[in-house]
């Protein structure tokens, strides 16, 4: 199976969801795909090193080497792709392909406009595949007082091209703080309110790959 993290929009979480549904998606053995090209995965898996064993990390450069990821799908594996911040042919590939897509936002405008942006990029490939290409929004970065998101949720629930997840994330300090050890939330503070979020989200993914 692919679960491909996406948004066009720099800076909205693709890279650290990637990362911390890695132990958070343990049960699957997923194998990381980094496609972005800051090569953050790979990098933060280098890091990792001085403290834990690290992760399946497959770095990906070209449309060949996506495609034999591609091809190594079943049904019996995961690979979770950080698709990166941009629009590329890469990314494109990975969207089309992918039996998941799942996408983080923040609830600042700048990031609603580059979600906008993201729509407009599934909807040509939605003509391209000959299907509507629906991508899993959850809301993230948020201060842990905000309590309403009724403006939010009505933008991503006004297009077709999006669902939105029930699991909210708030900002806290564990995930740069795991982060820059290369780890996740769950290793990092397993009792922490950042993995009791975040595993709420990675069982709303779980169910939707139960559905493929
Ligand atoms: N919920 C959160 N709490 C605290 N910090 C957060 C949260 N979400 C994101 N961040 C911070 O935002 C920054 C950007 O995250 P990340 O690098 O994962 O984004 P990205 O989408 O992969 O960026 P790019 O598009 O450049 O690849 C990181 O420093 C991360 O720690
Ligand atoms: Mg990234």
């Amino acid at each position: 199976m692919i679960l491909a993290i996406c948004n066009s929009k720099g800076g909205v979480f693709k890279t650290g969801t990637t990362l911390n549904l890695a132990t958070l998606l343990s049960s699957y053995k997923p194998i990381l795909v980094d496609l972005d090209s800051q090569k953050s995965i790979t990098y933060l898996n280098n890091i990792r090193q001085q403290y834990s064993k690290p992760l399946d990390v497959i770095t990906v450069h070209t449309e060949k080497e996506l495609e034999i990821v591609i091809n190594k799908s079943t049904k019996d594996n995961l690979y979770i792709i950080d698709t990166g911040g941009f629009d590329s042919s890469l990314t494109r590939i990975a969207i089309i392909t992918a039996d998941v897509l799942v996408s983080p936002t923040s609830g600042n405008v700048v990031d609603l406009l580059g979600l906008n942006r993201f729509e407009a990029i599934l909807k040509e490939l939605s003509e391209v595949k000959g299907e509507t290409i629906k991508t899993n929004v959850f809301i993230n970065d948020v201060s842990p007082a905000t309590k309403k998101f009724d403006e939010i949720q009505d933008f991503i629930t006004s297009s077709e091209n999006f669902n939105l997840l029930n699991s909210i994330i708030r900002t806290r300090a564990d995930f740069p703080n795991a982060i820059n050890k290369g780890l996740t939330v769950k290793e990092f503070n397993p009792v922490g309110k950042a993995t009791i979020e975040f595993k709420f989200l990675a069982k709303e993914i779980e169910l939707l790959l139960s559905k493929i």
